[in-house]
Formats: structure tokens, C-alpha cells, sequence
């Protein structure tokens, strides 16, 4: 009989690429700060590379490779870089891509405990450990009435919360009749976008999503809270979430969480706390005291793929009351059912989020958190904070320039004083040079430039070359 034909790569071929693979992430690691850290293409550059039509006949591994460097090199902006300081970061690690890799290479979908319990079970004993490990309720464990677990996204997790705060607050039916436009949330004027995404999404609508206003330091107000919940009820409205964050995009702002959490308790409603990127300085306990209140939230969530030296994607996502979100998202059809499920003795997460099909995420989580050990983690963290208010520092001293907001942890708000056009100069001739990537937002109207310490091998000299290089650009200013 002749050999079946199989275009297949072999298990032998595959150990071989595989190394060469590990080598070429090794080695773009050691070399990474060679690169312009914004990638400096046009729009369509990389695609004019690519070949109008796909392979007819399949090519050689090594020739792949060789294009990552080649085609696809130029239009990365290396968020792995030291000195990428913009946005938020998006971290990566060793242990976290090599937990990833192990995911891949396993290919399980874990959409129901049967289909992999290991999957199912080492999530929950993960999310369970980071509890303890954050400071957050005991009711969050999966020993209690809640539980923990890995979604894509902070926005997906804000969309889950909103959903179940829909439901528990038309007792279970608004699944079945939609929403009747009476349906409020809250969110301060300083939330991140992804809640007014959520809003539109589980049927609420934006305008029926209010927007609080902030104090001098862009943190909700709480008295102000309570107001508009008070209008929206004596209109015959029917409010149902509010959604306080721990570190906002725009400013690092923290929401006074237990005086949003006790107006919750007042009218009952749910509370969403989105630490999105501070959360993990709740390792550390010196940082908890900026989540205050959270004992009282119905759910919260960070992302391990900003600051947590996971790559992406990683949400870890909490509820106190599990019955409520798994009563709003958990769909039973025939071909899924199964003796496990049957029994009830096990966690089908396919009812904890929106998607059905689910990559093995926490394996990456478990090797970074191995790895690093609590230690290693609050190292980092406090490392990146220490770094970040070293800058303000700088920036305070320095009497061309302004901090912009008040700098709790590892974002630094800051501009000339010179106005916008100067600080957009300044941003861009930065970011142009390649040497760092930072960027904007605007707070009381005026263009603001962020430096957020947090990328996984940021130190010491690469902020100091930061605020070198800043400075230069500044004193170029008349030019
Ligand atoms: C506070 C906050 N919430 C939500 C998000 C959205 O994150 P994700 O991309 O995980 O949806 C961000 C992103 O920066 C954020 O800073």
C-alpha cells in the first residue's frame, strides 16, 4: 500500500521549526530596542509586500520565517519593547508565551468541563488563588457563591456584569422580552468606552447609560451618583448598574468605590468594578487601600495582559452571586448535554461569558504566576511604580512642565506649558524618532502627554533616557 499523501507538517519537522521559532522570539527579544518602537509604515506598506493571491503550492518553513523579519517586522510596534510607554501596556513574558504555547500545542477547547477538566479546573484553582493574592472578597471564591474566570477582555467581562445586573433587575426576563427602555447604568464621564460599547450591545442604549460627572481628580462623584439615581427613579425608570473603576485610561483616576458601593446597597444595585489595568497593584498591600470597597462589588475584573506579565488575552473576571451570571448566559442545547453537566458537580464556563468555545488561558496564568511567585510579581509592580514616580518627580521639579493629574501608581500625566501645539510637537517628534512611544488624552481640554511604566522589561535607564529625551525634544520647542 503507498503511503496516504499528506501535505502535513511531520511531528520531526515540527520539533525542528519549533526550535528555530523559539529562537527567533528569543533573539527579536534581545534586539528588540534596535527597532523604532512605533512602527514607522504608511498605511498599506505591508500589504503591497504580500503577494495579490495565496500560495498554490505550499513552501518551505524557512522561507516563512525569513518573512517575519522581512514583511512583517516593519509594521510592528513593539509593545514588548522597554520603551513603549504609551497607552497601557501589554505585557508579555516568558513563562506567559510559553504557557501559551503549551495551550496551542494542546489545542483542547474547553467549552464544557468534559471536554477538557483540566482546563475547567485549573481556571477555577487559578482565579481562586489570585483572590487571596489581590485582596479581594471571599465571596469571589469559587468555595463560596461566587467565582472566577478568564475572559478575553475587560470590556467582554463589563458586558457580562452589565448583562447580569439587566436580568437580576427584571427578575430573569428581559432575556426573553428585551429590554423596555427603562433600563439605566451608570458610569462616570471618565469610563472607559468599552461600558458605552456594553450598553449598546445588552440593549440598554447609550442614552440610557449616564455618565457621571468627576472631581478634581477625575473620580466619580459620588453625591452626584446618587442624584441621577434618584431623578431616574422618581421618572419610572428602572436603575440597575453602576460600574466604578480602579485606575480610569484617560488619568489613572481611582472611583471612591465604598461610597459608590454603599449608594448600590441603598437601591440595590449592581456594582461593576473595573481595575482593568491597577488592579494588579493590588498585589501589593501597600496599593489595596485604592480598593477600598471592593468587599461590597457584585463582580470586578483586571487583565493579567496588561500589567500581570500575561500575554495577551487575559481577563480575570469575578462574580459574588455565580447563580446570576450563569442564569443569564447559560443556553442548553441538545448536542451539548452530558453526564457531568447532568450532575451539576462541575463549572461549564461556556455559561460565564458570551462565546462558546474557550482557548486553555490559564495555563499561561499558572506559569506566570509560578514562575514569578507572589514575590517576583510584587517586585515588578513596585519597581514599575517607583519608576513612574521618579518621573513625576521630574516632571514637578522641572518648571517647563506641569503634572496633569495626580499620579497614583505607574501612569504620569504631564505637560508643557507652552499649550497644546507644543505638546503635540513634543509627542510627535518622540514618537517619529523611534527612541520611545508615548501618547495623549485630554483632561479639562487641555492635550495631556501619558507615560505609563509597565511593560515587562522596563528599568531604570529607560526612563531616565525618557525624560533625556523629552527634555531635548522640549528645548527644541523655538526651532
Ligand atoms: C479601565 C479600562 N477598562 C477597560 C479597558 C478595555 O480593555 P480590554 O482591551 O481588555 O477590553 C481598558 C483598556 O485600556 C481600560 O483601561
Amino acid at each position: 500500500m503507498p503511503d496516504e499523501k499528506s501535505f502535513h507538517m511531520t511531528p520531526e519537522e515540527f520539533r525542528c521549526y519549533g526550535h528555530a521559532v523559539v529562537d527567533w522570539i528569543a533573539d527579536y527579544h534581545s534586539r528588540i530596542e534596535s527597532f523604532p518602537v512605533l512602527s514607522q509604515v504608511k498605511p498599506g506598506q505591508i500589504r503591497v509586500s504580500l503577494p495579490k493571491v495565496a500560495p498554490e503550492k505550499g513552501e518551505r518553513f524557512d522561507a516563512i520565517l525569513n518573512d517575519m523579519d522581512k514583511l512583517i517586522l516593519p509594521g510592528i510596534t513593539h509593545w514588548q519593547s522597554p520603551n513603549f510607554f504609551a497607552y497601557f501596556p501589554c505585557n508579555a513574558s516568558g513563562p506567559a508565551i510559553l504557557g501559551d504555547l503549551l495551550s496551542s500545542g494542546l489545542g483542547v477547547q474547553g467549552m464544557l468541563w468534559s471536554t477538557s477538566p483540566a482546563c475547567t479546573e485549573l481556571e477555577t484553582h487559578v482565579l481562586d488563588w489570585l483572590v487571596p493574592m489581590l485582596g479581594l472578597p471571599d465571596k469571589f471564591l469559587s468555595s463560596s457563591t461566587g467565582g472566577g474566570v478568564i475572559q478575553d477582555t475587560a470590556s467582554s467581562s463589563s458586558l457580562c456584569a452589565l448583562l447580569a445586573a439587566r436580568e437580576r433587575a427584571t427578575n430573569y426576563t428581559s432575556n426573553q422580552t428585551g429590554s423596555d427602555g427603562r433600563i439605566v447604568a451608570y458610569a462616570s464621564t471618565q469610563t472607559h468606552s468599552s461600558l458605552e460599547k456594553a450598553a449598546m450591545v445588552a440593549g440598554i442604549g447609550v442614552s440610557n447609560l449616564r455618565l457621571i460627572e468627576v472631581d478634581g481628580n477625575f473620580a466619580m462623584r459620588p453625591e452626584a451618583l446618587a442624584k441621577q439615581i434618584e431623578a431616574d427613579k422618581r421618572a419610572g425608570l428602572l436603575p440597575c448598574f453602576v460600574c466604578a473603576t480602579m485606575g480610569t485610561t484617560s488619568s489613572n483616576a481611582m472611583d471612591p468605590i465604598a461610597e459608590i458601593a454603599r449608594i448600590c446597597r441603598q437601591h440595590n444595585l449592581w456594582l461593576h468594578v473595573d481595575a482593568a489595568m491597577s488592579g494588579t497593584a493590588a498585589l501589593c498591600p501597600e496599593f489595596r487601600h485604592l480598593q477600598n470597597g471592593v468587599e461590597f462589588a457584585d463582580s470586578y475584573c483586571f487583565n493579567p495582559h496588561k500589567w500581570m506579565f500575561t500575554n495577551f488575552d487575559c481577563d480575570c473576571f469575578w462574580v459574588a452571586d455565580r447563580k446570576a451570571l450563569i442564569k443569564t448566559l447559560s443556553i442548553l442545547p441538545e448536542y451539548l448535554r452530558n453526564q457531568a453537566t447532568e450532575t451539576g458537580a462541575v463549572i461549564d464556563y461556556r455559561d460565564w461569558h458570551i462565546p462558546l468555545g474557550r482557548r486553555f488561558r490559564s495555563l499561561k496564568l499558572w506559569f506566570v504566576i509560578r514562575h514569578y511567585g507572589i514575590e517576583g510579581l510584587q517586585h515588578h509592580v513596585r519597581e514599575h511604580v517607583r519608576l513612574a514616580q521618579q518621573f513625576g518627580d521630574w516632571v514637578r521639579k522641572d518648571e517647563r512642565f506641569e503634572l496633569a493629574a495626580s499620579a497614583p501608581l505607574n501612569l504620569v500625566c504631564f505637560r508643557h506649558k507652552a499649550g497644546d501645539e507644543a505638546n503635540q510637537k513634543i509627542m510627535d517628534r518622540l514618537n517619529r524618532s523611534g527612541d520611545l512611544f508615548l501618547t495623549h488624552t485630554k483632561l479639562n481640554g487641555k492635550l495631556t502627554l501619558r507615560l505609563c511604566v509597565g511593560q515587562t522589561n522596563t528599568q531604570e535607564r529607560h526612563v531616565v533616557n525618557a525624560w533625556r529625551r523629552i527634555c531635548e525634544e522640549a528645548g527644541k520647542l523655538s526651532h
